[in-house]
C-alpha cells in the first residue's frame, strides 16, 4: 500500500469516511450536501443538538474576554460558575468539581481521588488502592482507565502496559443463566459478585467500585435489573469502599434525568461526566465529588496534587455554563423523559423483526442486539460484520448510528446504540424510526440472502 499524502493520522487507514461538513439542530451534512439525522450524538455528546449559536456565543465571549490562564496561578470566573452550575445539578451532596478536557481524565481524575481521600484518612500506610470494576464495560482509553476495563478487544494488545484491576462480571441479562429470573433475583447475584470479591481481596486494600449506570458502547444499553445499584451502594457503605458512577455517557439527562443514577436514588461518593457536558462545543470531563470526600482532604493537606494544562479552562467552562443554562431553560432533561417513552415504544416494535434480538435502553439512550437465530440467541460470526452492515444501511437512509460488537466474549456480539439529541420533536423521533427500520430491512434481506 503506498504511503498517502495526507498528514492527518485517521483512526483507520482502511476505512472510507465521509466529511462532515456542517451541522444544523439533530442534523450533519456531508460534502455532497446530503442530510443526516444524528441518531447517536457523535459518541453520545451532541445532546443540544449542532450549530447552537447560544453556546458558540458564550464560548467567543469568553474567548474574546479570557481565553486561558493556567490552573495553578489563577481562578476564574468562568470556571468557578460551570462548577456551580454543574453541582446544581448533581445529586445530593456531590458538591465539588474538577474539570479535565475528555473522559478518561475525568476518570483518572476519580480514581486519584479517591486514593487521595483514603490517604488524607488514614495516613500514609492506607493500603486501599485496588479498584474494581466489571467486565464489558468502558471507561477510557488511557493506561489507567484500560486497566479497569474496556472493549475487550481493544485493550488486549495493551494489556501488558497496564495495572489490571480485578472485574466482576456485569448484569447483562438478555445472556446471563439468570435471564428468566425476577429482577430482584438477579440484582441479587450481581451485586453480591461485588461483596464476594471484596471479602476475598480484603476491604482494607479496595478503594474503590467503578460502573456505568447503564452500560453503554461495551453492550449497547444494558439497563441493571431493579435493586442492583441500590444493593451496589449499600455494600459500598458497609465495607468502607467508594463508589465512583461513570456517567459519561449516561449523564447530562442522557436517560432522562440529570443523572442517571437518580432513577434508582443512589449517590455515589463520585460521578465523573464528560461528552455531553459542554454539549459537544469543546473538549471537557468532570469528576464530581461529595462534600466527604474534598472535607477530608480540605482538613488534612488541603492540596489534590493531580493536574493538566488544560484543567478548568476557561473557554470550555463558559461551554460547561451555556450548555446547563440552555437544558435548564428548554426542559431538556423533561424533553428527553418524554420523547424517550415515545421512542421506546417504536423500537420495542421493532422486536418483530428479523435478527432484532433485544431491544433495550431508557430516556435517550437506546440499544439494540442482533442475533442470528432469535429463539436461541445465537449471535452472527463476526466476520459477517452484522452491526457494521446495519450501520451502513442507516447511513444509506440518512441515520447515524453507533455499532459495537464482542459483548459476549471480546469477540462474538453484535450490538448498537440510537441515542439522538436530547432536544429532539415528535415528528423527528418518528423519523429516526422510520429510517432506521428501513437500515435494519435492508441489512436483513442482505443477512438472509448470504445465509441462505
Ligand atoms: C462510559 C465511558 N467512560 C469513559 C469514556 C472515555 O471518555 P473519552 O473518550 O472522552 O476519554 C467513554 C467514552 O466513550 C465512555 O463512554
Amino acid at each position: 500500500m503506498v504511503l498517502e499524502k495526507r498528514h492527518f493520522i485517521p483512526r483507520s487507514y482502511r476505512g472510507d469516511l465521509k466529511k462532515a461538513i456542517r451541522g444544523e439542530g439533530i442534523y450533519i451534512y456531508d460534502q455532497d450536501g446530503k442530510e443526516y439525522i444524528d441518531g447517536c450524538c457523535g459518541a453520545l455528546l451532541s445532546s443540544i443538538g449542532h450549530g447552537n449559536k447560544e453556546i458558540a456565543d458564550a464560548v467567543y465571549r469568553q474567548m474574546t474576554t479570557l481565553e486561558f490562564a493556567h490552573p495553578s496561578r489563577w481562578n476564574t470566573e468562568a470556571s468557578e460558575e460551570a462548577a456551580s452550575e454543574l453541582a446544581s445539578i448533581a445529586p445530593g451532596d456531590l458538591n465539588h468539581v474538577w474539570f479535565g478536557s475528555g473522559g478518561s481524565e475525568a476518570m483518572e481524575c476519580a480514581m486519584k481521588l479517591a486514593r487521595n481521600y483514603f490517604l488524607e484518612r488514614d495516613g500514609a500506610g492506607s493500603a486501599k488502592t485496588v479498584f474494581i470494576a466489571r467486565w464489558n464495560s468502558y471507561h477510557g482509553s488511557t493506561l489507567g482507565t484500560m486497566g479497569l476495563a474496556g472493549n475487550m478487544g481493544r485493550r488486549r494488545p495493551y494489556s501488558l502496559l497496564f495495572r489490571e484491576c480485578p472485574k466482576i462480571e456485569t448484569p447483562y441479562c438478555y445472556r446471563s443463566e439468570l435471564r428468566d429470573a425476577s429482577e430482584e433475583e438477579q440484582a441479587r447475584y450481581y451485586s453480591q459478585l461485588l461483596e464476594r470479591e471484596i471479602r476475598r481481596i480484603g476491604k482494607q486494600y479496595v478503594a474503590a467500585f467503578v460502573a456505568e449506570p447503564i452500560v453503554g458502547s461495551s453492550i449497547g444499553a444494558c439497563v441493571p435489573p431493579e435493586g442492583y445499584w441500590e444493593m451496589i451502594r449499600d455494600i459500598c457503605t458497609r465495607y468502607d469502599v467508594l463508589l465512583i458512577a461513570d456517567e459519561i455517557m449516561t449523564g447530562m439527562g442522557r436517560t432522562g434525568k440529570p443523572f442517571c443514577v437518580e432513577h434508582w436514588g443512589v449517590q455515589p461518593d463520585i460521578i465523573t461526566s464528560a461528552k455531553a457536558l459542554s454539549g459537544g462545543y469543546s473538549p471537557v470531563g468532570a469528576a464530581i465529588a461529595s462534600d466527604k470526600i474534598i472535607e477530608t482532604i480540605l482538613n488534612g493537606s488541603g492540596v489534590f496534587g493531580h493536574g493538566h494544562t488544560y484543567n478548568a479552562n476557561p473557554t470550555t467552562a463558559a461551554a460547561v455554563t451555556a450548555t446547563i443554562r440552555f437544558m435548564k431553560k428548554n426542559h431538556v432533561f423533561e424533553n428527553c423523559a418524554k420523547r424517550g417513552e415515545q421512542f421506546g415504544k417504536l423500537l420495542k416494535e421493532m422486536l418483530d423483526m428479523p435478527f432484532v434480538g433485544d431491544v433495550r435502553g431508557k430516556g435517550l439512550m437506546w440499544g439494540i442486539e442482533l442475533v442470528e437465530d432469535k429463539d436461541t440467541r445465537k449471535p452472527f460470526e463476526p466476520a459477517r460484520k452484522a452491526a457494521a452492515m446495519v450501520a451502513a444501511e442507516c447511513m444509506e437512509q440518512g441515520l447515524v448510528i453507533y455499532p459495537g460488537t464482542g459483548q459476549i466474549d471480546g469477540v462474538e456480539g453484535d450490538q448498537f446504540l440510537i441515542a439522538p439529541p436530547l432536544i429532539i420533536s415528535e415528528e423527528q423521533v418518528k423519523e429516526i424510526a422510520r429510517r432506521l427500520r428501513a437500515g435494519l430491512e435492508a441489512a436483513a434481506e442482505k443477512l438472509a440472502r448470504k445465509q441462505g
